[in-house]
């Protein structure tokens, strides 16, 4: 069993919460995607809606931590060592289409470290949890990250850079690498289930740039306390700032930092 420390305690509780509505919407979609216009605007009140019961849950269990989150920006606690860092749906373009690959992610941090984290799909009712020094887990079950070494065996997730978003260049020199040397890579789009199965061992290594604070959060430290590395590009700890993300067991995130960089 995980070790859940009472605020993960709070964090599960808001999780399921929230996630009973957007089983609900999820359903409703279905009937929304023959119309013209299409679902975009309920998944916008989806979205909020989902931030909003996070927030008034997780406040009431816990008053005064800050927030930062995808649609309200920072929220000021008057507790100035704790804050929550969550996007109420990671994989929203899946969401719209009808894909059951979404999540909701939340992050916690004390003094500015990553102290507890959980990703939460409820379609699957995949629930992944962590807490700093006691593990990672999906739903019961021990985590830990793929052992494969050899760029040959390995399967890979990324993030494309999609209409909008800057970066697509590197990405594509980057993903030729990539696909010459590895088994396979995949873009399934929720940066946030990518990094919990790189945890799960899934996927052997996860890497995105120009991501966000609230995608990656929760996900870094599931890694890591999967026995995972995770680091950006150039591997130091700048993530949540720079939202770039190289994520694997500690032997690959070596081999893989140098091909990203052209090296290998
Ligand atoms: C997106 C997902 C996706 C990543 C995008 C993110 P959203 O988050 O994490 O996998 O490639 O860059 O913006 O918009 O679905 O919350
Ligand atoms: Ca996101
Ligand atoms: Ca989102």
């Amino acid at each position: 069993m995980p070790y859940l420390s009472p605020a993960l305690n709070v964090m599960i509780a808001a999780a399921r919460k929230a996630g009973r509505g957007l089983i609900r919407d999820f359903g409703e979609l279905e009937n929304l995607q023959i119309s013209k216009k299409g679902p975009a605007d309920f998944v916008t009140t989806a979205d909020s809606r989902t931030e909003r019961i996070l927030i008034e849950e997780l406040s009431r269990a816990r008053p005064g931590y800050g927030f930062l989150v995808e649609e309200g920006g920072a929220i000021e606690g008057k507790d100035k060592t704790h804050r929550f860092i969550i996007d109420p749906i990671d994989g929203t373009t899946n969401f719209l289409h009808g894909i059951p690959q979404f999540s909701i992610s939340i992050g916690l941090e004390r003094e500015g470290q990553l102290v507890s984290a959980l990703i939460f799909n409820p379609v699957t009712d995949e629930m992944y949890l962590a807490e700093k020094g006691h593990g990672a887990y999906l739903n019961d079950r021990r985590l830990r990250v793929a052992a494969r070494t050899h760029l040959s065996d390995i399967l890979v997730a990324s993030g494309a850079p999609f209409l909008g978003k800057e970066g697509r260049d590197v990405f594509l020199t980057e993903l030729n690498g990539v696909i010459a040397s590895t088994a396979g890579m995949r873009r399934f789009g929720s940066a946030a289930l990518d990094l919990a199965w790189v945890a799960s061992g899934r996927f052997d290594a996860f890497w995105e740039r120009n991501l966000r604070a609230w995608d990656i959060a929760a996900g870094i430290l599931i890694v890591r306390e999967a026995g995972g590395v995770v680091s950006d590009m150039d591997g130091r700890d700048t993530m949540l700032d720079s939202g770039h993300i190289l994520a694997a067991n500690d032997a690959l995130h070596r081999t893989l930092l140098d091909l990203l960089r052209g090296k290998s």
